[in-house]
């Protein structure tokens, strides 16, 4: 009897021992079950971002140019084909700023965000150089340096990808350098900014005209730069009266700005300053621009 019972508490024993060894072996499969999860789950929410230009922190305005590349370029179900967008208009009037802010903007919607300085040839090899070595798309450090091979790779990773992607042809103001570079199939969206008019018609499918800031939106610009109160008049009206002397270009005011601020110049004091400048400059200088003339000037200043 004794033996009968000590059989049954040793079963009892091994069958305790099994449920807990049991239990650990669920805990352990419950675990690589997670463990499997997050892996898809990081893979899922895996981006590749190559935008190594910097966005101004004080960003201001333009939703209408903004809304108008979402219009286009917003990757949607229903259209398989190839997107494109130019933005244009003269230097310095902030193409290359709108851009990063799409891109930023709705980073969301892309799993892939390819930036490319196009604005020679040399910089756009370098460009596909470093793609192809994010998206790993080759293994050899050779393979890395042969700048045509790299362009063909990412072309085809564009085309093969069924994640949506946005690509940024960044000041490709000479249309020839995007000749072999242009991803001519896939499923994606092309952004492209540039001075000159005629990408809109090729090699992109839309675009929009990039204008400077009006004076009301300009002075806006200027006073929160410089940092003044945009609801007082007189700080306004000043404002106003230098963003017209500048045409409303971004870049001038930014500039202008820095320089205001740098000096802790009272913004009455700088029209009458860049006007004896500018006259000087304009004695100097024949048949350029505004353009070139204003930003001269400002520069000019700035460098004393
Ligand atoms: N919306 C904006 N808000 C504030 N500052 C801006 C804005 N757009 C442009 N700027 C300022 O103007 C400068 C010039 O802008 P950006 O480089 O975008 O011009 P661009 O049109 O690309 O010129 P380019 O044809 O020479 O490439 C920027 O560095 C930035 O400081
Ligand atoms: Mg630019």
């Amino acid at each position: 009897r004794i033996r009968r019972m000590s059989a049954t508490i040793e079963s009892e024993a091994d069958f305790a021992r099994m449920k807990g060894d049991r239990g650990k072996y669920d805990d352990v499969l419950g675990l690589m079950e997670k463990m499997k999860e997050t892996k898809l789950r990081d893979e899922e929410a895996k981006q590749y971002r190559h935008v190594p230009s910097f966005l101004s922190p004080r960003f201001w305005g333009r939703e209408d140019a903004l809304n108008a590349i979402e219009q286009v370029l917003a990757p949607t179900k229903a259209s398989t084909r190839l997107k494109s967008f130019a933005l244009y208009g003269m230097g310095g009037v902030g193409k290359t700023q709108i851009a990063l802010q799409y891109a930023q903007r709705h980073r969301g919607l892309y799993k892939v965000i390819l930036w490319v300085a196009a604005d020679n040839v040399i910089n756009m090899g370098q460009t596909f150089r470093d793609i192809a070595k994010l998206l790993r798309l080759s293994q050899t450090e050779q393979g890395l340096q042969d700048t045509n091979g790299c362009m063909l790779k990412v072309k085809g990773f564009l085309t093969d990808t069924s994640d949506p992607w946005l690509l940024i042809f960044d000041n490709a103001d000479n249309l020839e350098v995007l000749r072999h570079a242009w991803p001519t199939n896939g499923e994606g969206s092309i952004l492209l900014t540039t001075r000159d008019p005629s990408a809109v018609h090729s090699p992109a499918s839309h675009g929009f005209q990039v204008v400077p800031f009006d004076d009301t939106e300009g002075s806006e610009v200027l006073l929160h730069l410089v940092g003044l109160d945009s609801s007082a008049s007189p700080n306004r009206e000043k404002a106003i009266a230098i963003t017209k002397a500048l045409g409303g270009l971004p870049l001038a005011l930014t500039q202008i700005s820095g320089f205001i601020v740098q000096r802790k110049m009272p913004l009455e004091g700088f029209l009458p300053l860049y006007k004896r400048n500018a006259s000087k400059i304009d004695a100097r200088k024949t048949g350029i621009s505004d353009y070139e003339h204003t930003l001269s000037t400002v520069w000019d200043m700035s460098l004393r």
